[in-house]
């Protein structure tokens, strides 16, 4: 058995793309190269994580192709929230996980256990600007009102990571892995309330997705970080193909 993750499939089977981005280099054709990779790596009795941005969709009807793909992908799927996926408010999740019983498990501000480790997730915020730049491209100042309106954000999911981690602790699991769509920190930063509880809880890893495109893959941390193993997953990155996490 074997435990991997990936985020950021932007799936489009029927969705008309505004933006042309998912048609050229590493985009072009991602979900059969993500499917191939997929099928080659992933066996039945593995968990495939995936970290949020799943559908361009508006709404459930506009998802549903997109579902069919992810459903028909091998193994047992475990999907968090992303901040595009419209079709998810956060107090639906339960009514998700009825419509696909037995197919998919949708997981927000909560746990699912993957052998003795407790996954725990939540979509995550950070502030991602605007930030002001000099002419050598040095940061000299941000939007001051997005940053208070962020700090609001973080604070609620930080909370609800903090929920899931509680309830994983209270069941015994001493093993944790959390889960978040956004970077745990922003470029500015070393810390936030999400490094934080990794500490606290003693979390093995923090995987994230969300950051696309060369310019975002090193906004925040990677590798080992005060006990923590922190990584980029986002599909672009991987270059569509699982991180083996455990
Ligand atoms: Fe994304
Ligand atoms: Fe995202």
């Amino acid at each position: 058995m074997s435990l991997y993750a990936i985020g950021d499939l932007h799936l489009h089977f029927q969705t008309e793309l505004k933006a042309h981005i998912q048609t050229k280099g590493v985009w072009k054709n991602h979900e059969e190269k993500f499917r191939k990779n997929c099928e080659k790596m992933i066996g039945p009795g593995d968990t495939l994580v995936l970290l949020g941005d799943h559908s361009w969709g508006k709404d459930f009807p506009e998802c549903d192709a997109d579902f069919q793909y992810i459903c028909d992908l091998p193994g047992r799927k475990i999907l968090t929230r992303g901040n595009h996926d419209m079709f998810w408010d956060v107090k639906k999740t339960q009514k998700l996980n009825e419509k696909f019983s037995g197919k998919l498990k949708f997981l927000q501000g909560d746990y699912l256990p993957y052998e003795d480790v407790a996954l725990v997730a939540t979509k995550g915020f950070t502030f991602e600007g605007p930030f002001y730049l000099n002419g050598r491209g040095q940061i000299t100042g941000w939007d001051e009102k997005a940053e208070e309106r962020a700090k609001k954000l973080v604070e609620r999911e930080a909370l609800r990571l903090l929920e899931g981690l509680e309830k994983a602790r209270k069941d015994g699991y001493r093993r944790i892995i959390i889960c978040l769509h956004y970077p745990p920190t922003n470029i500015l930063e070393r810390e936030s309330a999400f490094t934080n509880l990794a500490r606290e809880y003693g979390a093995e890893q923090l995987l994230y997705a969300h950051c696309h495109g060369e310019t975002r893959f090193y906004d925040s941390i990677m590798g080992e970080h005060r006990g923590t193993e922190y990584s980029l997953v986002s599909g672009d990155f991987l270059r569509w193909k699982p991180m083996k996490v455990l």
